[in-house]
């Protein structure tokens, strides 16, 4: 199967599947995509992620109506890195109607995972889209963002050679502040206490400010067992392996940008 991750393209399209197929390069999650999605209703990629960049709330709205009647005008807005097959994804859509749900992925597999996940769940506030966080301030406006969720983003941390190819850096955090919305927050957990303090120093460094607790947990504050635990979570909790997690709310210069 070609690897068909995206690198230099920010809104790339499905190839074509029957050129590809005549080329012997077909990815399975081509034709598979298009059969379970063909509307887009799912999961958004190519051209219409990219009109829909900066407007992913009137996406949500729109297709809430299509389905639930009219929408209210102002729902939260939470994006998740790396949603993976769309576990933890999909549970905070179902406990949170009222906020819409975005996955982001950069493999087909998994986005197309995601999106079945959230069809056959019928959860028409939560869509998942094939893009690379690398490149978040293409696809987010300003203040756009109301939570941030990423979990265990870089599972190959402890080489190395390979850190710095890790997903939360400098860049990644100065062009996220200005997406997150005042009230806006970071919800980051990793397995690896380095990158933990590396990504806490930074974002201290750079005005941010830790939070008790993220407001989508609040539902479940009289529970005793922990909520949103993604996959990667419950392998390493199955190995005994500490995790490391902390919110965060955005820089205050960042509040009054209007
Ligand atoms: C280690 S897995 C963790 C998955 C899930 N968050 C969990 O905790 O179980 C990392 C996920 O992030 C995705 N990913 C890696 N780099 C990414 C990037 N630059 N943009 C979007 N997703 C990315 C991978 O494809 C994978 O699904």
């Amino acid at each position: 199967m070609p690897p068909l991750r995206l690198s230099h393209e920010i809104f790339p399209h499905l190839p074509d599947v029957k050129a590809n197929h005549k080329a012997g390069l077909t990815n399975p999650y081509h034709t598979k995509i298009l059969e379970e999605d063909p509307n887009n209703q799912f999961l958004i990629l190519g051209s219409e992620l990219r009109e829909v960049a900066g407007h992913l709330r009137t996406w949500f709205q729109k297709k809430g109506e299509q389905n639930e009647g009219s929408q209210p005008q102002h729902h939260r807005l939470v994006v998740e890195v790396g949603c993976h097959y769309g576990h933890v994804l999909t549970q905070m859509a179902a406990d949170h109607p009222n906020c819409y749900f975005l996955g982001l992925d950069i493999t087909l597999k998994r986005v197309y995972q995601s999106a079945k996940k959230i069809k056959q769940q019928a959860l028409h506030n939560a869509g998942v889209a094939y893009f690379n966080a690398h490149h978040l301030p293409h696809l987010f406006a300003c203040h756009e963002i109301d939570c941030l969720v990423i979990f265990f983003p870089d599972p190959w941390h402890k080489k190395t050679k390979q850190q710095k190819h890790r997903l939360i850096q400098e860049r990644f955090i100065r062009n996220l502040a200005p997406l997150l919305a005042p009230q806006g927050e970071i919800w980051f957990k990793t397995d690896c206490e380095h990158y933990f303090h590396s990504v806490d120093q930074l974002l201290l460094v750079h005005g941010f400010q830790t939070k008790q607790q993220s407001w989508l947990a609040e539902i479940h504050h009289h529970k005793k067992k922990q909520p949103y635990v993604s996959l990667f979570e419950q392998r390493f909790q199955e190995l005994g392996q500490p995790i490391y997690e902390k919110i965060y709310s955005p820089p205050k210069s960042h509040q009054s940008i209007k």
